[in-house]
């Protein structure tokens, strides 16, 4: 199916679900928001970027490093998939490659958005109410 806005506290249970929580010291809130400011909830959004590589999905995923998609030069494809699997409306692998992402990093500071407008920041409105 085609990417959709995910509402967020369906997100939020999807993370709470798939054990994102505590996950490299990192609470639900912060998944949250990180794919609130790199995606708005957007599974179907991609973004070109200046150095030709490409941002994929809800967690924006960089074809340089992560996933394939056949025009990023010199690209490693670290999560062994497709970047066009990012953008349908099951995020299970969206999930899966970002806890590689996050592991590897020992936290979320590969998202630019996330060190922006996250880190450190007061992230309980994210899952108020869910
Ligand atoms: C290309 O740019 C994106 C977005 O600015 C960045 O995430 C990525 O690390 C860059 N890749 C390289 C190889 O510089
Ligand atoms: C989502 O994708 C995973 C594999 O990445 C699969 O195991 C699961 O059944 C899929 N979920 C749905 C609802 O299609």
């Amino acid at each position: 199916r085609d990417g959709i806005i995910i509402p967020r506290c369906r997100l939020v249970r999807i993370f709470r679900q798939q054990s994102l929580e505590g996950f490299v010291g990192r609470k639900v809130a912060d998944w949250v928001c990180l794919a609130k400011h790199e995606s708005s909830y957007n599974t179907r959004a991609i973004n070109r970027n200046k150095n030709g590589s490409s941002d994929y999905g809800i967690f924006q995923i960089n074809s340089k490093y992560w996933c394939y998609d056949g025009r990023t030069p010199g690209a490693s494809n670290g999560c062994r998939i497709h970047c066009r699997k990012f953008l349908d409306d099951n995020i299970t692998d969206d999930i899966k490659c970002a806890k590689l992402i996050a592991r590897q990093a020992r936290g979320l500071t590969p998202w630019v958005a996330w060190r922006k407008h996250c880190r450190g920041k007061n992230l309980r409105p994210f899952v108020r109410g869910c």
